[in-house]
């Protein structure tokens, strides 16, 4: 039996089989690189959903978790932690005028959860309108935000309140807010519903009609924050701010962390014992978040992701000239990049192939191969990730 054998034979064993995985057990992973148990090296351009930003294993990740590991892990939030203030202030001064507190958490699907009890909380109000083909999470208050049927259907009955309208549809959001309505949610870019980008008159329509109804309106950017479309935040390219936002995955760069952040009248609604949470602001979380915001604005990640991926745009619309019967779009902001094949079969074929190749690539809502690397991937890498991808398309067509 090997090695990859062995460790798959216990996971099928011993864990709740809810993930349909690769058949590759890794060991290691530096920068944009990750091995296999068997000695094998795959250029990874899924940064483990998006979430090493600074690539695997970063310096100053390992530094920051030896330092703090070392001197304070874990206290009761009955007291203060130095790394909780100092990352609480970083991040806070990162985000846009109106964004003026934080509350920090362990996963996305928290952050949301955080969210919606803080707009019920700041509003008195219940009802929620999400988007179709929107992803907020797997617990139960995000998931009933979430508008995939798929990942709903068997956990009914959700929470009550939701209403989902198109994406991209100032309209449908205007006519569907009720005298209930509490907040709007929304992805700058709907990463899992299949790299679905939202339009900046859009989101700038959203904002001033949630002004203009006294709704408030909640940014998941939990796929699209810390630096992921080429700005801090995916809001920044629109010039608007959210009255709650939602931060996960790049905020840790790898370690369990995220944060629902909100304005000063909205948050200060919240009063002693509303929230909390026994890792809540977890100093060896906020020790290794710190570290990872600092490099990110310290080496200009974000505007590099910018560059990056509008070279990449470039290159992959070369691809889709080539293959015009395979591909129907390419599509995307910054290092969060979408190419739409024209099937699922096609899509799993990339992913199986490039597996063969050394290149790791994720699929999305079925039939998209969306590409999230390391902000900081060397450009050669990712040249060679994008050319295996016309190579891996011949094979294909
Ligand atoms: C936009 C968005 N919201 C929420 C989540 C849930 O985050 P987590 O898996 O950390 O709970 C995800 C995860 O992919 C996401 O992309």
């Amino acid at each position: 039996m090997s090695q990859t054998e062995k460790f798959i034979s216990l996971e099928r064993q011993y864990y709740a089989q809810v993930f349909p995985r690769h058949p590759v057990v890794l060991v290691e992973g530096r920068g944009a690189k990750v091995w296999d148990v068997e000695g094998r090296e795959y250029l990874d351009l899924t940064a483990g959903w998006g979430v090493c930003c600074l690539g695997h294993s970063h310096p100053k990740i390992i530094e920051a978790i030896a330092r703090q590991s070392k001197q304070l892990m874990q206290v009761s939030n009955l007291f203060y932690t130095v790394p909780q203030s100092r990352f609480a202030q970083r991040l806070v001064q990162a985000c846009p005028d109106g964004i003026d507190r934080v509350f920090f958490v362990n996963s996305g699907t928290e952050a949301v959860e955080g969210a919606l009890k803080l707009a019920r909380r700041a509003t008195g109000k219940t009802e929620i309108i999400s988007t179709l083909n929107s992803f907020h999470g797997r617990t139960l208050g995000a998931l009933s935000a979430t508008g995939q049927p798929k990942h709903q259907a068997s956990h009914q009955p959700l929470l009550p309140g939701f209403q989902f309208v198109p994406y991209n549809d100032l309209a449908a959001i205007s006519e569907a807010i009720t005298e209930h309505t509490a907040a709007v949610i929304l992805e700058p870019i709907q990463g899992e519903g299949g790299v679905h980008v939202a339009e900046t008159a859009y989101l700038r329509g959203v904002r001033e009609l949630c002004d203009s109804r006294g709704i408030l309106l909640i940014l998941d950017e939990i796929q699209t924050g810390i630096g992921r479309t080429g700005a801090f935040l995916g809001c920044m390219h629109a010039h608007i701010v959210p009255d709650i936002l939602c931060l996960g995955k790049g905020i840790g760069g790898g370690f369990p962390l995220a944060a629902f952040l909100a304005s000063e009248r909205v948050m200060r609604t919240c009063e002693l014992g509303d929230h909390g949470g026994t890792y809540s602001g977890n100093p060896l979380a906020c020790a290794v978040g710190d570290a990872v915001i600092e490099t990110l604005l310290a080496e200009n990640l974000a505007e590099r992701a910018w560059d990056t991926g509008k070279a990449a745009m470039t290159r992959l619309r070369k691809i889709e000239a080539a293959f015009p019967t395979l591909i129907r779009e390419v599509r995307g902001k910054g290092l969060l990049i979408g190419v739409e094949l024209i099937s699922d079969e096609a899509a799993k074929m990339v992913v199986s192939l490039g597996i063969e190749r050394g290149v790791l690539y994720n699929r999305a809502a079925g039939n998209v191969i969306r590409l999230f690397p390391p902000l900081n991937i060397p450009e050669e890498l990712l040249w060679h990730g994008l050319d295996a991808f016309g190579e891996i398309l011949k094979e294909v067509a």
